[in-house]
């Protein structure tokens, strides 16, 4: 069994893998609303939690999957790129968890452990592929032609697709985690009342600073009481571009590498018009599409685990001086 640390946010994650790719736990304590009131993940305030909740994180996946640190020959770690305080959290008690067993440790991009999320259950992806990875950190195209690597195709210029549904739900004066917000109150909506701009075809990269700004100064112009009439149609039409640019360019993708297994991954994959869309979009190119559950879409350490099945185990004491990294380069 392998044991999956992930800790690059908010969310104190362990789980336990097989080498086969099941899933017997898959534990996840989410900071969500301890950050809600300052409308965004505070680093040291999430670096200090971690702190506090990793030990029983790990005490709790370890029961759940009916194992004890006996049954554990591995252990697998988020080495970045996220926030480096919280990495750190994760990474030492890997370390010293691995140490005391003289275990090897494996270190993972948690980019990777996105990619590969669909590789894990009973009806494992395989290669090759191109994942959509969207959450409120990282929004890429990934392609995968051998599982110890992706390749990125394409990503976002500046804000991640889950941000802009974050930013987006705060110009709305929705809470905090803004999508699932948007995303609710979009049912209500026309998403053709605000022509919000649209994803310019044929490019893979993506760039959401420009309907985040329209949809400040639609909210601006139409002034405080008709915005909150408009609500809806407002979160509907931001959602709908945010979704259109992210299903253009993985059909754009999809169209030029010639690949005919797609999977989707990251917090945004629960957006229900963006499962909708690239259901659609699948149907219509022949693709076969996986669409994790939900619990391996936003963070874990499942995801975490199961990339450490294709990765490099450190064997004991070489881990000891590894270090957590804010940024990995480009995971190619
Ligand atoms: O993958 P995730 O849990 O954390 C990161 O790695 O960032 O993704 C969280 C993001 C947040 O920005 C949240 O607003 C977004 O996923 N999200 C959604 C929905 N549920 C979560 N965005 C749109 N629609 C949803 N239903
Ligand atoms: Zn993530």
């Amino acid at each position: 069994m392998i044991l999956g640390i992930e800790t690059s946010c908010d969310d104190t994650c362990a789980a336990v893998v097989t080498r086969a790719g099941e899933i017997r736990s898959n534990v996840v304590a989410s900071q969500g609303l301890l950050h809600e009131r300052y409308g965004g993940v505070v680093p040291e305030i999430a670096s200090r939690r971690h702190l506090e909740l990793i030990d029983a994180v790990i005490a709790d996946a370890l029961e759940r999957a009916g194992a004890s640190l006996d049954d554990v020959r591995e252990v697998a770690v988020t080495r970045g790129p996220g926030l480096i305080g919280a990495l750190l959290v994760g990474l030492s008690a890997a370390k010293a968890l691995a140490a005391a067993r003289g275990l090897p440790l494996t270190p993972v991009d948690h980019l990777h452990g996105h990619v590969v999320a669909s590789t894990l259950g009973p009806d494992p992806i395989e290669p090759p592929y191109l994942c959509l990875v969207a959450s409120g950190g990282h929004t890429f195209i990934a392609r995968v032609d051998d599982l110890r690597a992706h390749r990125r195709l394409g990503g976002t210029l500046d804000d991640a697709a889950g941000e802009a549904f974050d930013k987006g739900a705060r110009i709305l004066g929705l809470g905090y985690p803004g999508g699932p917000a948007i995303d609710r109150l979009a049912r209500a909506g026309d998403p053709e009342a605000f022509p919000f701009p649209r994803a310019a075809p044929g490019e893979l990269d993506f760039s959401f600073s420009g309907v985040k700004t329209a949809l400040l100064y639609a909210v601006r112009d139409l002034g405080e009481r008709e915005a909150e009439r408009r609500k809806a149609d407002l979160a509907a039409s931001y959602q709908s571009a945010i979704v259109e640019a992210l299903v253009a360019r993985t059909r754009t993708a999809v169209e030029r590498e010639g690949i005919e297994r797609l999977a989707i991954g990251g917090g945004v994959a629960a957006n229900s018009l963006l499962r909708e869309r690239i259901a659609q979009a699948a149907g219509e190119l022949g693709l076969r599409l996986w669409v994790p559950d939900f619990s391996l879409c936003t963070d874990n350490a499942a995801m975490i685990a199961g990339a450490a099945r294709f990765g490099e185990p450190i064997a004991h004491p070489g881990y000891l001086a590894l270090d957590a990294a804010a940024r990995l380069e480009a995971a190619a």
